[in-house]
């Protein structure tokens, strides 16, 4: 008889996928995997540390359904516990409370059978997804731009069919499926009666903030700006990279009076915004589940996607419970 898959091989296979970057063995939690990263803005008692790998469970547990999602949150453990889910793979770092609905990670996750494991640092750089969804073979990257770690920058050129800015956006959102999100928040919208919502998707679109639709793209310099990228780093790149025409900023995103826009213009570059962070599942979740069920055939691998929404206060819940909300604020919290 064929041995039941555990833990351990999902995180064996998490080591495949990463290249070799996942802890494997209990207690090497630190020493030499580069990939075991603390992250910290310096506020006290914030920061956490990334250990690719299994994070909470029993690596001898057999698995037979494991999720695959961008961040752990307490709805991700109820919907794991309730829908039959063994493990769950997060691929950003998970903290104690932080992402376990303000308690302990263990104590809750032990409840419902499900192990945490996670891959993030450990998977970035390992497929060449988010350039070829926006349109370019990013020829040249370096994961650590001007010697910061996590500054990531990816030049290269344009793929066959994407000649202008315009194509680089009607090429997102063909992949990104734009318009079934657009047809859901509609519905949505309808289903509700509340015209106001918001939905990340929706609004995070992509954005031309110096050119137009017809510009001409032929050479792209893919930013992140979240991670530390500044108008110096810019004008160093395009030195280095003689024929670049356009910046592209994707997972975040800046604003058109940003210093980076501004040094786009003056270097006479296109400047564009591509797919936001909300959209990463598509990105890389899907790819890194794929190659998960690929790699482990036998077990069922779904994944949890989010779905952020605005409503305007007047326009969440029904009138039973905006008069439950009125009274106890009324009563006890003003
Ligand atoms: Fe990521
Ligand atoms: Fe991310």
């Amino acid at each position: 008889m064929k041995q039941a898959t555990t833990i351990k091989d999902l995180v064996q296979a998490l080591d495949i996928i990463s290249g070799g970057r996942v802890i494997t063995s209990p207690g090497a939690v630190t020493g030499s995997n580069p990939f075991v990263v603390t992250k910290s803005s310096n506020i006290p008692g914030k920061a956490v540390t990334e250990m690719p790998g299994l994070v909470v469970g029993d690596p001898e547990k057999p698995i037979q359904k494991v999720a695959v999602m961008m961040t752990l949150t307490e709805s991700a453990i109820e919907l794991a516990g309730a829908s039959g889910v063994d493990a769950v793979v997060a691929h950003h770092p998970v903290a104690d409370a932080a992402n376990s609905g303000g308690v302990l990670m263990k104590t809750y996750v032990d409840l419902y059978k499900v192990a945490v494991l996670e891959l993030h640092e450990a998977f970035h750089g390992r497929h060449p997804g988010i350039a070829y969804l926006h349109g370019h073979d990013a020829a040249f990257a370096d994961i650590a731009y001007s010697h910061i770690p996590g500054n990531i920058l990816f030049v290269g050129n344009t793929l066959k069919g994407v000649n202008t800015l315009g194509d680089m956006l009607d090429r997102i959102d063909s992949f990104m499926g734009v318009d079934t999100e657009k047809a859901l928040l509609e519905a949505e919208k309808k289903i509700r009666d509340c015209p106001d919502i918001e939905e990340t998707a929706v609004c995070t679109r992509g954005k031309i903030l110096a050119g137009t639709p017809d510009s001409i793209v032929s050479k792209i310099m893919h930013i992140f700006p979240h991670t530390g990228f500044n108008p110096v780093h810019m004008e160093r790149a395009l030195k280095e990279h003689p024929g670049v025409d356009t910046v592209l900023a994707t997972i975040s995103r800046v604003f058109p009076d940003h210093d980076l826009v501004k040094k786009a213009k003056a270097l006479g570059l296109n400047f564009i915004c591509g797919n936001s962070h909300a959209l990463e599942i598509m990105e890389n979740g899907l790819p890194l589940a794929r190659a998960i069920q690929i790699l482990l055939p036998e077990i069922d691998v779904v994944i949890f996607k989010e779905r952020m929404t605005s409503l305007p206060l007047n326009g969440f819940g029904n009138d039973k419970l905006q008069a439950y909300a009125t009274d106890m604020a009324k009563n006890y919290l003003t």
